[in-house]
């Protein structure tokens, strides 16, 4: 017999066997009826998620901020924007997460602030101000222009802004309204500590940080090759400053006791993502943006397996995650084009060794919506993916009468009220998927083995102690016969139970019992 669930083993810490679920507060639940998602609409909606059977949470910013980008330009740290609610009402959802048992991470954005910020108006206000360090100004090039050739991202333009009252140029990777701060300035690096520890103090239980590649900066910046300009310099960071950086954020939240970081580490290439981890000193986990990324074919998904597995190697602090959709990006739904491959991309997400991030909607099968030019307001054209979720069938949808953003299609079907009465919906999928991963320490905290049995189909076997998973997953658009034998735990096309027949449906993807 299997020993105990690796969730009850001290030695497993708690994120390791997680499953988290990102919410956007924007898309999310509406609870006032201004058509804006609000966090009294997630306290309202939390028995979803303890239904649905994930165990952890991150929230996306819901800190004040005049929403230049949504959130991600913050204005005040430790306040809560008007239009999500009150510091009450954040407290409500972290107790509200926690009376049922799971965790809560919130975004920390390090590496910019909103130029609303009051330390940018202070740094601005004189060259002399004592906040001018926190931020990054450069005299201009000798011809006048920007100091770099740096691309910032959204705009297209360049990463530097210029200020007239001082004839200096300040950094900003994202847009004009998001100057970066200064991390090699030790007292904006103690301020931003002590965000970090107004949250903890508040009861979260860890972080997503924000482009963490981005929070050490080159001491010397120097011009990108002409091929490179155009590629937004947040792609380009990683420089080696870095690394203390992260391990004075680590000993912050260390000190907090059972708690973690989730860096958004912005790269394809594996072993630089799983770099940032380890030895007590890095992430606890990066975004695997290769997984976010990779588009729905059999062999660059068996290369993204095999490659996680060599960057994350099964010993030491290292341990992968896997993520098919956010609020950055077209919803994998959209982007594989089926609900079939959809179904078959959740078995396979749940069931790879790693810790895996669902994004709020995909147990829907909710596909981008279609937003209108006139509609569009997002500076980086990503509204698709953060429509709000349709709660109900009626034409509100649970939401007010003027939703910030469209809903996505078919949204009178794809609905969670429709979904929890009806059968076989994706909802039904993800719910059995994940109770069968619960269910099984292997599938938690197992090696993870790829078999190589048909080259249209990605297998693997899972072992715990004594617990045994294989999984199949079929890109092929015929039936395939296989030489294998098991109890069927759960398949994409529907849960069921019995024997393995040894045919696996096109398309289809299953989690065998041997
Ligand atoms: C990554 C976030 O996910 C994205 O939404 C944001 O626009 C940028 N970082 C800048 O903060």
């Amino acid at each position: 017999m299997p020993s105990a669930s690796p969730a009850d083993r001290p030695d497993i810490p708690w994120w390791k066997t997680a499953v988290f679920y990102q919410i956007y507060p924007r898309s999310f639940a509406d609870g006032n009826g201004d058509g804006v998602g609000d966090l009294a609409g997630i306290s309202g909606r939390l028995d979803h998620l303890a239904d649905l059977g994930v165990d952890a949470v991150w929230l996306s910013p819901f800190y004040e901020s005049p929403m230049r980008d949504f959130g991600y330009d913050i204005s005040d740290h430790s306040a809560v924007d008007p239009v999500f609610g009150t510091l009450d009402d954040i407290d409500a959802v972290i107790d509200g997460l926690h009376e049922r048992g799971l965790k809560l991470i919130v975004d920390f954005v390090p590496n910019h602030v909103s130029s609303d910020h009051p330390w940018f108006v202070e740094a601005c206000s004189s060259v002399d101000s004592p906040k001018r360090d926190w931020f990054i100004w450069s005299d201009p090039a000798p011809d006048g222009g920007p100091p770099t050739n740096w691309t910032a991202s959204f705009t297209e333009g360049s990463t530097w802004e210029f200020d007239e009252a001082s004839g200096q140029y300040y950094l900003h990777l994202f847009l004009v309204e998001q100057p970066d701060v200064n991390w090699a300035n030790p007292d904006l690096e103690q301020a931003q500590h002590d965000v970090l520890r107004f949250w903890l103090d508040r009861g979260v239980d860890g972080f997503r940080i924000d482009v963490i590649n981005a929070i050490g900066k080159d001491p010397e910046p120097r011009d990108v090759p002409e091929s490179m300009v155009g590629v937004a310099h947040v792609v380009l960071t990683h420089h080696d400053t870095v690394h203390p950086l992260i391990r004075g954020i680590r000993e912050t939240v260390d000190a907090a006791g059972d708690t973690m970081i989730i860096g958004e580490v912005v790269t394809g290439d594996l072993e630089l993502q799983a770099s940032y981890q380890g030895n007590g000193d890095g992430v606890h986990c990066a975004v695997n943006f290769a997984s976010v990324w990779a588009p729905w074919e059999r062999d660059a998904w068996r290369l993204l397996i095999a490659g996680t597995e060599e960057a994350y190697g099964h010993a030491g602090d290292r341990w992968p995650s896997y993520v098919l959709s956010n609020h950055d990006n077209p919803r994998h739904r959209t982007r594989y084009g089926s609900e079939a491959r959809a179904r078959a991309a959740a078995v396979l997400l749940l069931t790879l060794r790693g810790t895996p991030f669902l994004y709020a909607g995909e147990e829907l099968g909710l596909e981008d919506a279609v937003v209108p030019e006139d509609r569009i307001v997002d500076p980086g054209g990503r509204d698709g993916c953060r429509a709000p979720i349709p709660w109900t069938g009626d034409e509100g949808h649970g939401w007010g009468p003027h939703p910030w953003l469209p809903f996505p299609p078919d949204a009178d079907v794809r609905n969670v009220q429709a979904q929890v009465a009806g059968e076989a919906t994706m909802l039904e999928l993800y719910r059995a998927v994940l109770a069968a991963r619960r269910a099984s320490p292997a599938l938690q905290a197992g090696t993870l083995e790829l078999l190589d049995l048909h080259p249209e189909l990605i297998s693997y076997r899972r072992v715990y102690d004594g617990d045994e998973r294989v999984v199949h997953v079929s890109f092929s658009d015929d039936a395939v016969e296989l030489d294998a034998v098991g109890t069927v735990v759960v398949t994409a096309a529907g849960a069921s139970d019995g024997a393995f027949d040894g045919t696996l449906a096109a398309g289809n993807a299953v989690v065998l019992r041997p």
